[in-house]
Order: C-alpha cells, then sequence, then structure tokens
C-alpha cells in the first residue's frame, strides 16, 4: 500500500539561543492510504507542532517529508500552496472560521481557490452540513454559533475538496460525547471507503477504538503504543 505521508527525522527547535526550545527531536512516521493515525500525549509535548509540520503549515528545523510521494520542500511557494490545497484538509485546534462569511460561504471558499465548479461545490456543501446537521445553520455568521457548531463547521470545511489526508487537532474538543464520536466515525469511515490517510490529536481516550493505529509523543520523542 502507498506511503500517503512520509516523515523522516523530523526536529523542531522554537526560538534560539538560551531560550529555544526543541519540541520535536528526530520523529519518523508513515502513514499509508486507509490509515486513522491518533496523537496522543501531555499538553505542550508538540502535537500541534507535529501536525502543523505534516500539514506544511510550519518548516521543520530539520528533517524530510513526502506527501503522495513528492518531497514537499523542494517545491516552490506556488507548488506548496497547491499540494497543501488539492491535498490536505485540516482541522485546526481552535476552529479558525472567518468572522465575515456565512457557513456556507467558509465552505465554498476553498473551492473557489482550487477551481471546483460552482454547482458541484454548492452539492458537495450542502451534502456535508447536512451530514453534520448544520443545514439549518447554512446562512448564520461564525459569532453566532456554538463553540461546537463552529467545530462542525470548520470539520465540513477541511472535507470540502476531498483531501487524501485529513489532519485534525482535536476535533471533538467542544462536542458532546455523542456527537464527537459520529464525527470521529465518519472520519474512520471516510479513511476506510476512500483509502485516505487521516492524523488526529485528541485527548479523549474514548475515540481511541475507532483509530487504526496509536503514537504517542512526549519530550520530543514519537513513539508508536500498541493497541488495546
Ligand atoms: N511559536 C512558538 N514559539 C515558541 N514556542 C512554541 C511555539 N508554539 C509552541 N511552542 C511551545 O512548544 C511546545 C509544544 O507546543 P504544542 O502546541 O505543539 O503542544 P501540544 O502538544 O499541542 O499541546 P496541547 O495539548 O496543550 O494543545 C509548548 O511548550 C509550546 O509552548
Ligand atoms: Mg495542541
Amino acid at each position: 500500500m502507498e506511503d500517503l505521508l512520509l516523515l523522516e527525522q523530523i526536529s523542531k527547535v522554537y526560538g534560539d539561543g538560551d531560550t529555544s526550545v526543541k519540541v520535536l527531536d528526530d520523529v519518523s512516521l508513515q502513514v499509508k492510504a486507509g490509515e486513522f493515525v491518533a496523537v496522543v500525549g501531555p499538553s505542550g509535548s508538540g502535537k500541534s507542532t507535529f501536525l502543523s509540520i505534516t500539514g506544511a503549515l510550519l518548516s521543520p528545523t530539520s528533517g524530510r517529508m513526502m506527501i503522495g510521494g513528492k518531497e514537499i520542500h523542494k517545491l516552490s511557494p506556488k507548488k506548496m500552496n497547491q499540494l497543501r490545497l488539492e491535498k490536505i484538509g485540516f482541522i485546526f485546534q481552535s476552529s479558525n472560521l472567518i468572522p465575515y462569511l456565512t457557513v456556507q460561504d467558509q465552505l465554498l471558499l476553498i473551492p473557489e481557490l482550487s477551481g471546483m465548479h460552482h454547482t458541484n461545490a454548492k452539492k458537495r456543501a450542502h451534502n456535508l452540513l447536512d451530514r453534520l446537521g448544520l443545514m439549518h445553520r447554512k446562512n448564520h455568521y461564525p459569532e453566532s454559533l456554538s463553540g461546537g457548531e463552529r467545530q462542525r463547521v470548520a470539520i465540513a470545511r477541511a472535507w470540502m475538496n476531498n483531501p487524501d489526508i485529513i489532519l485534525a487537532d482535536e476535533p471533538t474538543a467542544s462536542l458532546d460525547s455523542e456527537r464527537g464520536r459520529a464525527v470521529v466515525q465518519m472520519l474512520a469511515d471516510e479513511v476506510k471507503l476512500h483509502q485516505k490517510a487521516a492524523i488526529m490529536v485528541t485527548h479523549d481516550k474514548r475515540m481511541l477504538d475507532l483509530c487504526d493505529r496509536i503514537v504517542y509523543i512526549e519530550d520530543g520523542i514519537l513513539s508508536e503504543k500498541k493497541k488495546k
């Protein structure tokens, strides 16, 4: 099976001199199509940093990374943006919605950037909003949504471009446990059905049975945990 993601000896140091902190130390990970990986570890251990590097939103201090067989730090900034837009769906720890766009327009922005046909994009947006129980909120602005609703909009947005790789940073943090489980189940189904790869940072142990693999980050080191 093809490696959708390959990270080799990734290190990340924040700051320089006396105040520098090494957050990731020679971290490697391979993720194949059809795999759903959970990332766990204490607060401040580098999980979000790891996910941002994986999504090419943050450069590592050293190391090599391939997405869909392409070494990404060798790409021009333009090609890297394109790759990110086409291949990766990112669900941030805070929902990062754009305040002046309605729910529907948040979703339509991404396909517009990548050139998807408007009618198809709208159909897909409505389908996703329906699956996430948000149709009645499609013309609302983020400020009038609850935290959980915002998070579900962010999830739908990450899904819009049908990305090969879904990266989710605590996607269930502001959802009740039933809704949270439904969302993670949706992720798991998508990964299996369409042979995608997903990495999800979570503090919620109840979600781990829906993942195929669990990796643990602490003190800059990433290790694979046995699934019980
Ligand atoms: N831009 C930055 N500059 C300096 N230090 C940073 C920066 N971003 C994160 N850090 C530090 O790096 C460490 C790892 O942060 P990160 O956000 O990756 O942790 P995390 O595992 O996601 O934590 P949490 O579970 O609380 O979300 C923390 O000690 C944090 O203070
Ligand atoms: Mg974090």
